[in-house]
């Protein structure tokens, strides 16, 4: 599902992202990517939306080479990933609802479908009967769900989160780690780039240790250890 292929990213002189990852995720797996500050978690996550181009090595989302991939291609790699944020981006403007319905319009989805959709993604993370509130009328933890709602609606096959508990106290923190356990057994690949070892060693699932941009371990059942 996910392949990388020797990957460095650069940023300048100074500044190394990445270095040399070699990486395979197989559909429906459940990884995480861990690693202190600073050690190319969000590097990786802004490679594989093509938000940033490698300085070298190849990139794969399905039988897709990415690697060059061209600027009228990303809204259809966009699709096949959804992503959620520590910050969770939503828009303070709009409902609940309305943040939803927004990813599905801007794709220009038809009405008909938006009224199917958006309950059936909000009723997943629990929201279904929060879909008019705005998101400063919301605890942290449900506006994050709204993002995860939102990274849905296009029925990814990769789910994608940067620190998506980083601003969460423990019981909301376990909540949407949840949710995720849940997208991902209905078959979606799930991705989480943290520094919460709690977290990770509790999912005792696929884990992977960065350290100055190098993959340093990669445990079937992995803990996360420094
Ligand atoms: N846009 C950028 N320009 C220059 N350096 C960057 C940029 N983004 C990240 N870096 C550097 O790349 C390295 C990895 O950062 P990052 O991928 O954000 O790590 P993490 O998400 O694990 O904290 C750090 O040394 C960081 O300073
Ligand atoms: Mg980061």
């Amino acid at each position: 599902m996910i392949k990388l292929h020797g990957v460095t990213k650069v940023y300048s002189r100074e500044s190394v992202g990445i270095r040399d990852i070699n990486l395979h995720i197989k559909a429906g797996e459940f990884v995480s990517i861990v690693g202190q500050s600073g050690t190319g978690k969000t590097t990786l996550v802004r490679l594989l939306i093509a938000e940033e181009r490698p300085t070298k090595g190849q990139i794969f989302v399905g039988d897709w080479d990415i690697t060059n991939i061209t600027a009228t291609d990303i809204p259809f790699l966009r699709r096949q990933i959804g992503v959620i944020f520590q910050d969770f981006k939503l828009l303070p403007q709009k409902t609940v609802h309305e943040n939803v319905s927004f990813a599905l319009e801007v794709a220009g989805e038809t009405s008909e479908r938006i009224r199917k959709v958006v309950p059936q993604v909000l009723d997943v993370v629990g929201l279904g009967d929060k879909w008019h509130r705005y998101p400063k009328q919301l605890s942290g933890g449900e506006q994050q769900r709204v993002a995860i709602a939102r990274s849905l609606v296009h029925r990814p096959k990769i789910i994608i989160a940067d620190e998506p508990t980083g601003n969460l106290d423990s019981l909301n923190t376990v909540e949407i780690i949840e949710i995720l356990k849940k997208i991902n057994e209905f078959g979606t690949t799930v991705l989480l780039a943290t520094h919460n070892r709690e977290i990770v060693n509790e999912l005792r699932r696929r884990v992977i240790t960065l350290r100055n941009g190098e993959i340093v371990s990669d445990e079937r059942e992995g803990k996360y250890r420094l």
